[in-house]
């Protein structure tokens, strides 16, 4: 059987699990979180980033801290996964969804300044597939219109945008690492805090309301609550997890570099042939391997193609139902052909098996499969 995903765990994260276990603190903040955040610093220069119990909740964790309320609009992609969107609604706030870009699938930076409003507050971006959004043209409408830019680099771990990291592109950036993605720690996430006035609220807002990691920092002797928040903050046993993968982080992006590269170069004749469209990374973007995505000509060929690999033990996955035409898009008042980019390639794209640990004749056999099917 080969699966979409499959997560790369060797004795390394065995190791410093066990030391946590062991040794360690089962609680949050322990050596490993403090381990995986000076990582984050070496690597990517990223002075502040809290780790959270999920993408998911690194997204409430940046909504709480946009100071959202019911009333406000907030601009993002329906191309998304339903925490992006989940996270703004939850302190009452309303989503306007704007269609994709045909390459990319990320927000269509060309039709975010026809949705705003004098409700609008914020401008969610969603780097999908790993690839950044264009920054740089969003985070000028947004100066331009006093908007926040929150950054859902959920996938995007290591991807670069003009040379500049994923999750480090507007005041906000909020990493998963999930199981599901490049680096992972089960159930896990980080916030990036680029705008530093921001960081003492978080760090209350992430422990309970409280100003607890003062006094774990020797700042003050007893803690109190000072704002909302909830627990934010994942099992030291679970950031040992993400230590390891960090300390393996260039070969696990190597190795998912090279299955992306063989299935661009094997697949280029089904593409000549108009039988699929491969990904397209923008000249402005270094992407981090997350996602291979094919693109067929129709919403039936890509049902076709999933059971036929299936039949084979070959497991692709459809990626996003858009949020726009969901039921709860729907019960919101949004028709279908309100993003009907995103309605389009919602229905055509799949995303091919990809994970650290593929091995080359496994590589080979959902090539092959896809050109007998296909051809
Ligand atoms: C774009 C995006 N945002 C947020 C999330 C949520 O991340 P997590 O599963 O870590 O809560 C995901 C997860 O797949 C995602 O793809």
């Amino acid at each position: 059987m080969i699966p979409f995903n499959k997560a790369s765990i060797t004795d390394v994260e065995v190791k410093y699990v066990t030391d946590a276990l062991l040794n360690g603190k089962s609680s949050g903040d322990g050596k490993y979180t403090k381990l995986v955040c000076d990582e984050f610093k070496k690597r990517f220069g990223i002075e502040n980033i809290l780790l959270t119990t999920s993408g998911t909740t690194a997204l409430e964790m940046a909504s709480i801290l946009a100071d959202l309320k019911p009333g406000d609009d907030v601009i993002v992609p329906s191309f998304t996964f339903s925490s992006t969107a989940n996270s703004f609604m939850l302190r009452g706030a309303n989503p306007v969804f704007c269609d994709i870009r045909k390459d990319t699938m990320n927000i269509d930076e060309t039709k975010i300044e026809d949705l705003i409003t004098p409700k609008t507050k914020a401008i969610y971006t969603v780097d999908y597939a790993g690839i950044p959004c264009d920054m740089d043209v969003i985070n000028d409408i947004a100066k331009r219109h006093g908007l926040l830019v929150i950054e859902d680099a959920a996938q995007a771990v290591g991807s670069k945008y003009k040379g500049r990291y994923a999750g480090t592109l507007s005041p906000f950036g909020c990493y998963s690492f999930h199981e599901t993605k490049n680096y992972v720690m089960g159930e896990g996430g980080g916030l990036v805090i680029n705008d530093a006035s921001y960081m003492d609220r978080a760090e209350i807002v992430r422990e309970k309301g409280t100003n607890r990691r003062q006094v774990l920092n020797g700042m003050v002797d007893k803690y109190t609550w000072h704002d909302i928040g909830s627990s934010f903050l994942p099992s030291d046993i679970l950031a040992a997890i993400m230590y390891g993968q960090m300390m393996r982080y260039d070969e696990i992006m190597e190795k998912r570099m090279t299955v992306w590269n063989r299935y661009a170069e094997e697949l280029k004749d089904l593409e000549q042939s108009e039988k699929l469209v491969l990904p397209i990374v923008p000249e402005y973007v270094d992407h981090n391997a997350h996602m291979f995505n094919i693109i067929l000509p129709t919403a039936q060929i890509r049902t076709d193609l999933v059971a036929k690999l299936k039949a084979n033990d070959v497991y692709a996955y459809i990626c996003y139902v858009p949020l726009h035409s969901a039921p709860l898009g729907i019960k919101l008042g949004y028709k279908p052909e309100q993003c009907p980019v995103t309605e389009d390639y919602g229905e055509r794209v799949l995303r091919l098996p990809l994970y650290a640990d593929m091995t080359s004749d496994d590589t080979s056999k959902v090539i092959e499969l896809i050109h007998d099917i296909l051809s």
